[in-house]
């Protein structure tokens, strides 16, 4: 029996553009198990987006998936386009950074959580109306009667981002992808977010994806995490591994930049440089110009090897690449 709820093999995602053909997402592989919060982290463009988005069906022109497969219980997920739909929406879900732009401004809030729930689960309208109602308060939201009459805007960024989050969980989803849920919102609201999600987890037993380029955020509520980079997947880890022991240069040079909460006068260091361009990928380490340990060695393709208890795309995995760098 398959273990895990998602599998992704060897994604590829292109972009056919004026410019060229972006290359999204070069190869990307993983997996998540039913109740198991994994993050996605990297950097603007490395391809976490796209990545959530192939997941929920929702790659258009001028994107395709090119290559590789998705696979939700063991079946394949684009293949079988009927069964997809049933899946997606109802058995995996998600919530996107700006609720504002994912919410309708015409419709009460009440309307919105009632529709989903309707059109997947087949409840009528009182029913739904009253789930709604439940919903709202197990996300938090106080007078939620009251709320249900409401538009969008007579509510707060962090309201609706709940709003959101009480939508996606309507049909009890097996995976919920978060996709940078709190980025709009401040610092205290954001950790209020992130223990709704905590909570979530524990209470329905929900499996969640957290895609972020904050790795400060996820310590505390995942167990494990993948870092992209320009389209791929370079290292995979439990949070304990990726946090003490990073093995993957650029994994390295993230943590140097995120500030530690508990750590005092400490020194951050960015990575300096930028990501190569998609559209003529190098064949080799895509990390080379960047990275302080890189030599001729690091021209090969580098691909995602088990390393320890996770797995790693580096010829010198292991290494402390910013030892002598910095
Ligand atoms: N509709 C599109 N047309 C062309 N290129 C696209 C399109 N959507 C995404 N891309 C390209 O795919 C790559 C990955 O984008 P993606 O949105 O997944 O990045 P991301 O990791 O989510 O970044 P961010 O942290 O900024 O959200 C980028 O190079 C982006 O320019
Ligand atoms: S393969 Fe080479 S360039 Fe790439 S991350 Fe590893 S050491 Fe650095
Ligand atoms: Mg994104």
């Amino acid at each position: 029996m398959n273990s895990f709820l998602l599998q992704i093999n060897n994604l590829e995602v292109n972009f056919d553009t004026r410019a060229g053909t972006v290359q999204a997402l070069r190869g990307v592989s993983l997996s998540i198990a039913p109740g198991e919060t994994l993050a996605i982290v990297g950097e603007s463009g490395s391809g976490k987006s796209v990545t959530a988005q192939a997941i929920m069906g929702l790659i258009d022109v001028p994107g395709r998936i090119s290559g590789g497969d998705i696979l939700w219980e063991g079946q394949p997920l684009t293949a079988a386009k009927v069964g997809a739909r049933h899946i997606l929406g109802k058995e995996v879900t998600m919530v996107f950074q700006n609720p504002m732009t994912s919410l309708n401004p015409l419709m009460t809030v009440g309307a919105q959580i009632s529709e989903v729930i309707e059109l997947h689960l087949g409840f009528s309208r009182q029913a739904a109306r009253k789930r709604a109602v439940e919903l709202l308060s197990l996300v938090g939201i106080s007078g939620p009667e009251r709320r249900l009459n409401q538009y969008p805007h007579e509510l707060s960024g962090g309201m609706r981002q709940r709003v959101m989050i009480a939508m996606g969980i309507a049909c009890e989803p097996k995976l919920l992808i978060a996709d940078e849920p709190t980025t709009a919102l401040d610092v205290t609201i954001q950790a209020q977010i992130l223990e709704l999600l905590a909570e979530l987890r524990e209470t329905i037993g929900l499996a969640i994806i957290l895609i972020t380029h904050d790795l400060g955020i996820v310590a505390g509520l995942c167990d494990r995490v993948a870092v992209m980079y320009a389209g791929q997947i370079v290292e995979t880890g439990s949070v304990y591994d990726i946090f003490e022991s990073p093995s993957h240069p650029y994994t390295q040079g993230l943590i140097r930049s995120t500030p530690q909460l508990d750590v005092k006068d400490e020194r951050l260091v960015s990575i300096s440089g930028t990501p190569p361009g998609l559209l003529d990928p190098p064949s080799g380490c895509a990390f080379l110009p960047r990275c302080p340990a890189g030599d001729g060695g690091c021209d090969k393709p580098q691909s995602l090897k088990a390393f320890g208890a996770g797995a790693v795309a580096c010829c010198k995995a292991g290494i402390d690449a910013w030892k002598e760098a910095v």
